[in-house]
């Protein structure tokens, strides 16, 4: 079956099986490798991208279920030249060590500082224990996002 999907903003035409994950049409067919297989089975959180801004597992989206909506990747976000500010703020907070869950990481990330551009430390809690970290970078990882927020990087609000 052939039909269009949008991801980082630009059309592509896809021709697969409509059931296929949108995880491999990102890494196969787009050679988008930042989303990475973990578990394929909506466990890890190592696939996430944005769809219409939310955060999705995309080893567990069909491909025919994002047509004519928006996928971003962690490639839509920045480059290695030019990094969104929380790409800067991983890179700064040294959040990752072998690095595979983190475009996920951000990802899911990116969709609560879109959502909620200040969010307090249970939202960033909550809304990232989906998303698993092997090497245990966990607390790196929540300093990263709270630097993107602007907020403290300790978790600890201003007035303590
Ligand atoms: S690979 Fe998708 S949730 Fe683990
Ligand atoms: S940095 Fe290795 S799994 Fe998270």
């Amino acid at each position: 079956m052939s039909f269009r999907i949008n991801v980082n903003g630009n059309d592509h035409q896809i021709d697969a099986d409509p059931e296929t994950p949108l995880l491999y049409v990102l890494r196969d067919e787009l050679q988008l490798n930042g989303a990475k297989y973990g578990c394929g089975l909506g466990q890890c959180g190592a696939c996430t991208v944005q769809l219409d801004g939310n955060a999705v597992f995309s080893c567990v989206t069909p491909v025919i279920a994002v047509v004519n909506r928006k996928v971003r990747t962690v490639e839509g976000l920045g480059s290695i030249d030019k990094m969104s500010p929380l790409q800067r703020a991983f890179a700064d907070e040294q959040a990752a060590q072998c690095g595979y869950c983190i475009a996920g990481m951000i990802m899911r990330a990116q969709a609560l500082l879109d959502l909620i551009p200040k969010p307090d430390e249970t939202q960033i809690r909550r809304h990232m224990q989906t998303n698993l970290c092997r090497c245990g970078t966990h607390m790196r990882i929540l300093r990263a996002v709270r630097r993107a927020a602007g907020l403290r990087v300790d978790g600890h609000a201003a007035h303590e």
